[in-house]
């Protein structure tokens, strides 16, 4: 009987398929980055057609580097950069416009209006979000109201909206299946948290036909099976559950109290309240976890928008480094931070701020400053926003954490491990697989078809660590003040 499963990871700037055998580990990986595109200052697209042709090119890779056959997968489950919004043609399953992306700001100024009319209340009781352009409601009013014919052509029912795990699920099942999970539903600013349905006050308000909506399920259980021509099989997909939920899962944080923060493109720390659905004083989200059997479980969310994408920048923008890894050295070579601080405001910021129009500085520069100075300042600066929300958690009343549980690439910088456990002063731990957010997707997969019985089967897999112990920091304090000094400049 089959018994590997195929897990794929959409993100925000690559495609990842990864096969994992039944004892959940990792045999085979394929990756390919694409390309972004930056119409205009704040907006951020992708095309679906390169996140469709990734999708199917990485999963044949990784099964042909696992020396398996397409039969040999038992199932599939997709995890997915979260509120990225898709609309498409029901009829040919081609995109209408290019994805809007969730660092995307051009929504804006239509929560700016909402806001200023009242009503994010209502909105924060019904999804546990806020009235920001990160979640995927104001992309899809922005699509309707610019983009001629579009409104008339989705009221008549002719096109279809996702996210990301909606699209692709759509396209493996050849357009059967137009079905979502409740962890990317609950990003969209339209799906009543509490009730788990989409609310029509919430389509009102932003205007979004209810006849593009997906259906809404758990995130584990048969989805659809994959159309044989694909891939040469009809595999079941059989989880689904947006990234950092599905990381929730792959770091088995199913008890309440237990928070796991995930290093990708952004940081996005979520601690398990259990079947509470917590509202925040702090403007922290709620969100859903993950939902089995019906049963939502939530969490309290705080996101960052700018994590692994500051070092990319150094790479990238700065030429500052050739590769990430080497803020680690760079890091460690310096003494003390020079007095530089970075805020990443590159996109706005997100939690607690939650300011679209913030945009990123470096302060403290001198003639003394070096590439390490700053280097060391992008990944303090991760290491203070995920402070920020840690506090803002225990502010809300969650009890302090005794450990964080830390993944995604950025995770892999021993340094910035060991000062998050430093500045936090608790131990981080770190499994070996930094991989969590595919491995959660597959555990899910595993759960849909019964070869694993649900999260206490899971939390008893092999998992190794790493553990960083916090020292005392005698810099911590001054430290935390120079950052919240160059915070308030960039929310000026
Ligand atoms: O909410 C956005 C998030 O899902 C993106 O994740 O891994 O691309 O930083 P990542």
């Amino acid at each position: 009987m089959a018994k590997h499963i195929l897990a794929i990871d959409q993100g925000t700037t690559s495609t990842r398929s990864i096969v994992f055998d039944a004892r959940a580990q990792a045999v085979a990986t394929a990756q390919s980055e694409f390309a972004q595109h930056y119409p205009q200052s704040g907006w951020v697209e992708h095309d679906p057609v390169d996140i469709w042709r990734d999708t199917l090119a990485t999963m044949k890779e990784a099964i042909a580097k696992a020396h398996l056959q397409p039969a040999d997968i038992a199932a599939i489950g997709i995890t997915n950069q979260r509120e990225t919004a898709v609309l498409w043609d029901r009829e040919t399953g081609e995109a209408v416009h290019r994805a809007i992306v969730w660092q995307d700001r051009r929504g804006a100024p239509l929560c700016a209006r909402l806001k200023e009319e009242g009503h994010e209340p209502l909105v924060r009781r019904k999804t546990g979000l806020l009235l920001d352009p990160y979640f995927s409601a104001s992309k899809l009013a922005w699509l309707f109201d610019e983009v001629e014919g579009l409104r008339a052509r989705a009221e008549a029912g002719e096109l279809a909206f996702g996210t990301i795990d909606c699209f692709l699920l759509w396209r493996l099942t050849g357009g059967k299946v137009h079905a979502t999970d409740a962890t990317n539903a609950s990003r969209t600013l339209l799906f009543d948290i509490h009730a788990q349905d989409w609310d029509d006050e919430l389509l009102g308000l932003f205007g979004v036909p209810r006849a593009i909506l997906p259906e809404v399920r758990d995130n584990a259980g048969v989805f659809g099976e994959t159309v044989p021509d694909l891939l040469g099989a009809a595999i079941p997909v059989a989880g689904m559950a947006g990234d950092q939920q599905a990381a929730v899962v792959g770091q088995a944080c199913f008890d309440p109290g237990s928070a796991k923060s995930t290093y990708g493109t952004g940081c996005f720390l979520l601690l398990n309240t259990g079947e509470e659905a917590i509202t925040s004083d702090h403007r922290l989200l709620t969100t859903v976890a993950y939902r089995l059997n019906c049963r939502p479980t939530y969490a309290l969310e705080g996101s960052i928008f700018v994590a692994g994408a500051a070092v990319k920048w150094l790479r990238d923008g700065l030429g500052l480094i050739t590769h990430a890894s080497q803020t680690d050295d760079m890091a460690t070579r310096t003494e003390d931070n020079g007095g530089v601080y970075m805020v990443p405001a590159f996109v706005g910021l997100g939690a607690p701020h939650w300011d679209p129009d913030a945009r990123g500085l470096i302060t403290g520069l001198t003639l003394g400053t070096t590439a390490a100075h700053v280097a060391r300042a992008a990944l303090e600066a991760v290491a203070y926003q995920t402070h920020d929300l840690a506090e803002a958690m225990v502010e809300d009343g969650a009890a302090k954490l005794e450990t964080l549980r830390v993944d995604g690439g950025m995770a892999a910088n021993d340094w910035l491990c060991q000062f998050l456990a430093d500045l936090l002063d608790l131990p981080v731990e770190r499994p070996a697989m930094l991989e969590t957010t595919a491995l959660g997707a597959a555990l899910l997969a595993g759960i849909g078809i019964g070869l694993w019985d649900g999260p206490e089967a899971v939390a008893k897999l092999d998992r190794k660590l790493d553990r960083f112990e916090p020292h005392a920091s005698a810099g911590r304090r001054a430290s935390l003040e120079g950052w919240r000094r160059a915070l308030r400049q960039a929310l000026a």
